[in-house]
């Protein structure tokens, strides 16, 4: 458990500017106990007709009214730093509402998770997961909504918010999507925190930075790696101090664009991405679609290349045979545990070369009964 929190956040040390360990003493940062509803969680309902007057939703005084004539409901939820208007909000809430006939529900937490209180951000997911759950459960509990209509959307917290709030829900949910879900301190620890497979009927996430801020392992029944998930192309040119937030903000990009985009994000089944990685994929293994119109019944990881600006998207790729080069190989097409394995120990490297200082371990030892003790929350169903 320590080794993880440590290992977790040398990742963010490594990769400088999101390093959670500048907040970790600062009195700006907070960590919230308490109820639900809470005035730091805000959940904003939009229609195509409301779009620029969104109604502020009271958890427990919903209108039937405002939710009708009935359609399915999108629920974005933005991670740290972000608030409504922020990612995946800002690039995904407009294309719905021009191109689909639904709701949707913009979730800010925003004074929970401020630049920079990384790690309060982390101890507060708990907090936002439950009044989440509360507005979802009531939602459906009083026949303003069915269940079956509801899909949630989280962007890197958010996508771990989208997964502890199953832990509090009263019914299974339809479907998840996680867009780069958040990697630093959760890594390791309980599927209860993270966003799994096991939180709906059916989850979908998208990679695109494997080595930063989003997780490396696949999470949901299907995962894509756009470009494989370290680097996205185009961001070294659009943010070279920082082309990791680039790589982040990718996910939510290709998203937005997959609502309405003409030709589609298609990838290629492989088992692993640490397959991938040594080249043994098949070039004839089949296609799925990426996003938001992704079939709910494909499994498995899937890897693609896309643009370096919009449109991202370039359509179905072309079959080539390579079976004989892949012969020479045994491969299992399952197996990819092996890139759960991988995860840790590629941070564990990052530990050697960096070999940090002393004083640095007894914050972390700090940070880690705090995160124990976050863990043990309960977890029930809540209205
Ligand atoms: C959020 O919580 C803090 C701490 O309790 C409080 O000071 C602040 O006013 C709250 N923010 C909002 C927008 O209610
Ligand atoms: C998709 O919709 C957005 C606005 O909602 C628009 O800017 C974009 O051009 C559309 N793309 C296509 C391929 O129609």
């Amino acid at each position: 458990m320590l080794l993880m929190a440590w290992l977790s956040l040398l990742a963010f040390v490594w990769l400088g500017e999101g390093n959670p360990l500048v907040g970790l003493f600062d009195p700006a940062c907070f960590v919230m106990r308490g109820e639900c509803p809470n005035k730091n969680v805000t959940f904003w309902l939009y229609s195509k007709s409301t779009r620029d007057n969104p109604i502020l939703l009271d958890p427990l005084d919903l209108n039937p009214w405002d939710f009708q004539p009935p359609r399915p409901l999108k629920i974005l939820i933005h991670g740290y730093t972000g608030y409504r208007d922020f990612a995946p909000n800002s690039f995904i809430r407009p294309v719905l509402l021009d191109h689909e006939d639904v709701y949707v529900i913009s979730i800010d937490y925003g004074p929970l998770v401020r630049y920079p209180c990384y790690v309060q951000a982390v101890q507060n997911v708990p907090l936002v997961s439950k009044c989440l759950a509360q507005l979802i459960n009531n939602l459906v509990d009083r026949g303003i909504v069915r269940n079956e209509m509801i899909h949630l959307i989280g962007f890197s917290l958010g996508g771990q918010v989208a997964g502890q709030a199953t832990n509090h829900l009263k019914r299974k949910l339809k479907r998840i999507t996680g867009l780069d879900p958040a990697k630093p301190l959760f890594i390791l620890g309980s599927d209860t925190r993270r966003l799994d497979a096991g939180d709906a009927e059916f989850v979908d996430v998208i990679h695109t930075d494997v080595l930063g801020r989003g997780m490396l392992r696949s999470m949901g029944h299907v995962d894509f790696y756009p470009n494989f998930g370290p680097q996205q192309p185009g961001c070294m040119e659009e943010n070279p101090t920082d082309p990791g937030s680039c790589n982040h903000e990718r996910a939510p990009r290709f998203y937005a664009e997959s609502i309405n985009s003409t030709v589609g994000f298609w990838g290629r089944q492989c088992s692993s991405w640490l397959v991938h990685l040594i080249g043994l994929c098949s070039t004839r293994a089949p296609q799925a679609l990426m996003g938001y119109h992704v079939a709910e019944d494909v499994k498995g990881s899937f890897f693609l290349k896309t643009g370096s600006n919009t449109p991202y998207a370039l359509g179905k790729m072309e079959d080539v045979d390579n079976s004989r080069h892949l012969a020479k190989f045994r491969l299992s097409p399952e197996h990819n545990e092996v890139d759960h394995d991988f995860e840790p120990q590629l941070l564990e490297a990052f530990l050697e070369l960096e070999d940090p200082e002393n004083h640095l371990k007894t914050d972390v030892d700090d940070l880690e009964k705090q995160l124990i003790w976050t863990d043990q929350a309960e977890d029930e169903p809540l209205s």
